[in-house]
């Protein structure tokens, strides 16, 4: 995970990477650190936040060359010395790194062998020491690179410093993203957008096995086979990167309030003039496959459950969903015919990169859902769809899973031409906007009653079974209590024998088919002590329910109703008093297997 930072030329570097770090911080927030050039190689690094961060760095630093990095640890904890920047032995290089080197263990005993030692128990400090092993042997960076290169497995975007090369920044990539800011008479880099779009709107995006330096004035890229290319500059929404919190305490809470305005945005991008706007090829590839695969992890991964779900109703065609993860390892292929379909909102987990190669080993035909234009997933990929949803800096994601189940309705709809599904869309705009609305406080109440709890379940059939596994997922993520999503049906076939006295159970009643199942469910759940809270649509409401919201057609529960979910894990993470932005343990784009 990681974010990484870089900067030459630039008129404030301190605040350049401190800023910048902060907007990154979402990659990844155990400790962060700096790296510059001035007289020699200067590091300050510690566990910790980039505010932290600034405490410990002088206010005033001397440096055209700085570099910067903000943690979220795979080898070794969190400790000031495994943090970055790592040095090498001699200090005469320094560098970043977002992403896991698989050879370690091989470097790390080739390098002893050379005599060196460490200081720290990361993967990364194994790299700059082999850099800076074969920048000796070879005299010449950029021979070293492309040898250090052939040598490393696994993921790795590198920015690097060196002492004998000032006012240049190095730099090496395969499978972490890495973007070049090209500015007048400076350049940046980093993980993504966010730091470098105060300061310019050009970019140049870094492929697998690029390598390059930039200095204030050149940005020189080589390609896998060591030629140099001219990249092609690309340009940023810059709204839909932004990180403004617009007025919110939290960016959660406004991910969540912009779920109405994002599946307008998704429906007027995706259908124009009574016409769905999808590349006809992808469509005809759909409709000539006789399986669709899902792959996604975690929240992506509930998303397709609901998209698989839509195409065998609507298309009636078959369909598996795998958790990338689970999948990966053990692929299957079944159909004459199968399309794969990949759910990321990142756009970047490694689980699902691995899944893609083995889809791009197979020659099966292939499409991305992601949020992050230009991700690493998007590469290897037949086509790719954007959802449009703006950034999503929450570690918990809000919007994306809304706008991943809108569009996977819309691609539904578009493969039969059928129009209702895009009014269906567009009517659930109003569900959510009245949540937002009406709803807010009587959830907050909610929050407020099962705060205590260490267990908590929820409970739906069919979409809001779906949605179930979704809010207790939210609920684990950010309030750390224990929490079980179960078909209603599926309950009395074991885990009601967890049911207790004043357990709280959450309900999801939106589906005409099952409302009534779901009833009988419900009682036998109270009958055994349980504190129920029922969510039901005003046609299948009973008085007694505890948030009845506008009617809406059921297969759009996640949808139309998600922020229910969302709300509900967001007050119960604000009055346990936790950080709702950045829960334990978590980053927001996973990019270790
Ligand atoms: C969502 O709240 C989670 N933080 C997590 O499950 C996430 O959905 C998962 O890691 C997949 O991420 P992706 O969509 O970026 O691939
Ligand atoms: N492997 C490096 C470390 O643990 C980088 C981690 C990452 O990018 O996720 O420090």
């Amino acid at each position: 995970m990681c974010g990484i930072v870089g900067a030459v030329g630039i008129n404030n570097p301190r605040d350049y990477a401190l800023k910048g770090l902060k907007m990154l911080e979402y990659r990844g927030y155990d400790s962060a650190g700096v790296g510059f050039l001035d007289q020699g190689i200067k590091i300050y690094k510690d566990v910790g936040s980039p505010e932290h961060l600034g405490d410990i760095l002088p206010t005033e630093i001397k440096t055209d060359t700085i570099i910067g990095h903000t943690r979220w640890a795979t080898h070794g904890m969190p400790s000031k010395e495994n943090s970055h920047p790592h040095i090498s032995a001699q200090r005469k290089i320094a560098l970043v790194h977002n992403g896991v080197i698989e050879n370690a263990h091989d470097i790390k005993v080739f390098l002893k062998e050379k005599g060196y030692s460490f200081y720290s128990k990361t993967d990364t400090e194994l790299v700059v020491n082999l850099l800076e092993y074969y920048y000796f042997e070879y005299k010449d960076m950029i021979q070293a690179l492309i040898k250090v290169r052939s040598i490393l497995d696994g993921s790795y975007a590198l920015v690097i410093v060196s002492e004998d090369h000032p006012g240049t920044l190095f730099m090496l990539k395969k499978g972490s993203p890495l973007l070049i800011g090209k500015g007048n008479g400076f350049n940046l880099v980093a993980s993504d957008a966010s730091p470098m779009i105060n300061f310019t709107n050009e970019f140049v995006d870094l492929d697998d096995y690029d390598f390059g330096y930039i200095n204030k004035d050149e940005i020189r890229i080589f390609d896998k086979d060591s030629k140099e290319v001219n990249k092609p500059i690309i340009h940023k929404d810059v709204e839909l990167i932004s990180h403004d919190l617009k007025g919110y305490p939290h960016y959660m809470l406004k991910e969540i309030e912009e779920i109405d305005e994002v599946v307008k945005r998704l429906v007027s991008n995706y259908y124009q003039d009574n016409k769905y706007i999808f590349d006809d090829n992808l469509i005809k590839d759909l409709k000539e496959s006789d399986h669709i695969m899902f792959l996604g992890c975690g929240t992506s991964y509930h998303a397709s459950l609901v998209g698989g779900r839509l195409f065998e109703n609507i298309n009636n065609i078959s369909t598996s969903k795998y958790i990338a993860s689970e999948w990966a390892f053990h692929p299957t292929f079944p159909g004459q015919k199968p399309f794969v379909i990949l759910i990321s909102q990142s756009g970047e987990t490694a689980d699902l990169i691995h899944c893609m190669n083995v889809i791009k080993e197979k020659k099966i035909r292939s499409l991305l859902i992601t949020n992050t234009p230009g991700c690493t997933l998007s590469k290897g990929v037949t086509y790719t769809l954007q959802l449009y949803a703006g950034v999503e800096i929450s570690v918990a994601s809000t919007k994306a899973y809304a706008a991943q189940v809108a569009l996977l309705a819309l691609l539904a709809g578009a493969i039969n031409k059928d129009p209702k599904i895009v009014e269906d869309l567009k009517g659930t705009v109003k569900v959510i906007e009245n949540i937002q609305k009406t709803l807010k406080e009587p959830i907050a109440q909610i929050a407020e009653e099962i705060k205590d709890n260490e267990h908590v379940f929820f409970l739906g059939r069919s979409f809001d079974y779906f949605l179930s596994l979704e809010a207790s997922l939210k609920l684990k993520e950010i309030s750390y209590i224990h929490s079980e999503a179960y078909p209603g049906g599926e309950l009395k076939h074991g885990p009601i024998a967890l049911i207790k006295e004043g357990l709280p159970v959450i309900v999801f009643i939106t589906d005409p088919i099952t409302a009534s199942s779901m009833r009988s469910n419900i009682e036998e759940v109270k009958s055994r002590g349980a504190k129920v809270y029922v969510i039901s649509t005003k046609d299948l409401a009973i008085p007694k329910d505890t948030l009845i919201v506008e009617n809406y057609p059921y297969y759009l529960s996640s949808v139309a109703i998600s922020s229910i979910a969302f709300y509900l894990a967001y007050y119960v993470s604000l009055k346990k008093g936790y950080n709702v932005d950045k829960p334990h343990n978590l980053a927001k784009s996973v990019t270790v297997e």
